[in-house]
């Protein structure tokens, strides 16, 4: 099923030997990671005492988000065990990804989402790659308890409580340190389900006890402050925030990113709404990076942080998915486009510049 193409690109050919892969793998990937790591000269200036930010922009992968890095190897690993088909719960991103990896091995996809809660970019993949799709009236956490169930059936989980889709997010983590030539210092990123956190530093702590770092990073993760459960340390029952990606009351990965935090001697915080929205618009603006909101809780988090952090230090702030999956945040300023008359005065007059 492989062929030479598959097998030249994505970050099963690139970090082949830290993953779960054999000679009966057939490897299924759509060319996901080596994502770009920017430096960034106006957020470093932002936080000043000569520290180094860079952002890690996983919106570039094939399906717009950090998900495909874990879904080659899920989705991989399925097909050699002889998966018939492929279910996930999702705030849309992982149903995205699911959908374009199951159509890629070309076995059936079904998503479990909440109702209403998903970002219309991210229901149109789904919909695009010939996902079954299935809105529940619940939300996240009740989808995930349904996929739970349905996985001991015949289906093949690909939510990240699937251990290879952790194997795979830990990618990440290598490519940075493997451009840097060592860890960052700090590493800021949005949590939800919490499955990226924990795989960033299973990723640092694998490459340290491969000695290919010396130092490791303090993680520290970002929650919307109304989807806070690993913050208040306690189960969200309805959890609330315009970052519908990261809108997760009880994250299945809780444990284990509590386990980070404290052996990087991080941190979890909050981030508001206002503040998430605004430090999408600022990386728009003044980097021309596009980012979902939920992404932009990194960016949100590193402005609140950044008196925390001592000088001299690197930072990376990894942003997870593309602006494009989610264009309600900009839904007031497409409406309020008005025509005007075709002539070059006219037209000047609105320029304004
Ligand atoms: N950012 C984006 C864009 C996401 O889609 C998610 C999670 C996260 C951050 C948080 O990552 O869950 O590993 O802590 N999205 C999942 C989904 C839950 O179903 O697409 P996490």
């Amino acid at each position: 099923m492989s062929t030479t193409a598959d097998q030249s690109s994505g970050v099963i050919a690139r970090y082949r030997n830290f993953l779960p892969i054999n000679e009966n793998t057939p490897i299924i990937s759509l060319g996901e990671g080596n994502t770009p790591l920017i430096y960034s000269s106006r957020l470093s200036e932002r936080v000043g005492n000569g520290c180094e930010v860079f952002i890690k922009n996983e919106g570039v992968n094939p399906t717009g988000s950090f998900k495909d890095r874990g879904m080659t190897v899920a989705v991989s690993k399925a097909i050699e065990r002889g998966a018939r088909a492929l279910i996930c719960a999702s705030t849309g991103n992982t149903s995205a990804s699911a959908a374009a990896y199951a159509a890629r091995a070309g076995i059936p996809c079904a998503v479990i989402l909440p109702a209403g809660k998903i970002a219309s970019g991210k229901l149109l993949q789904a919909f695009a790659h010939g996902a079954k799709i299935v809105a529940i009236d619940g939300n996240f956490d009740d989808a995930l308890r349904i996929v739970r169930e349905l996985g001991e059936r015949d289906f093949a989980i690909v939510n990240s409580i699937n251990p290879d889709r952790i194997a795979g997010q830990k990618t990440a983590a290598f490519e940075i340190v493997d451009l840097l030539g060592g860890a960052p210092d700090f590493h800021l990123l949005p949590v939800g389900n919490a499955g990226n956190i924990t795989a960033y530093w299973a990723g640092y702590r694998e490459y340290q006890k491969r000695e290919k770092l010396k130092t490791l990073p303090v993680m520290i993760g970002f929650q919307a402050a109304g989807a806070a459960p690993i913050f208040h340390n306690r189960i969200i029952e309805k959890p609330e925030t315009v970052a519908s990606a990261i809108r997760i009351g009880n994250p299945a990965s809780w444990k284990q990113a509590r386990g980070a935090i404290e052996e990087s001697h991080g941190a979890i915080d909050i981030v508001t709404d206002e503040e998430i929205l605004e430090a999408q618009l600022w990386l728009a603006r003044n980097e021309g990076l596009f980012v979902e909101p939920a992404s932009a809780a990194s960016i949100a988090g590193l402005f609140k942080w950044s008196d925390k952090i001592p000088e001299r230090r690197r930072v990376v702030c990894t942003v997870t998915g593309h602006g494009l999956k989610d264009p309600e945040p900009f839904r007031d300023k497409i409406d309020s486009v008005q025509p005007v008359e075709a002539k070059i005065d006219n037209i000047l007059r609105t320029i304004g510049f």
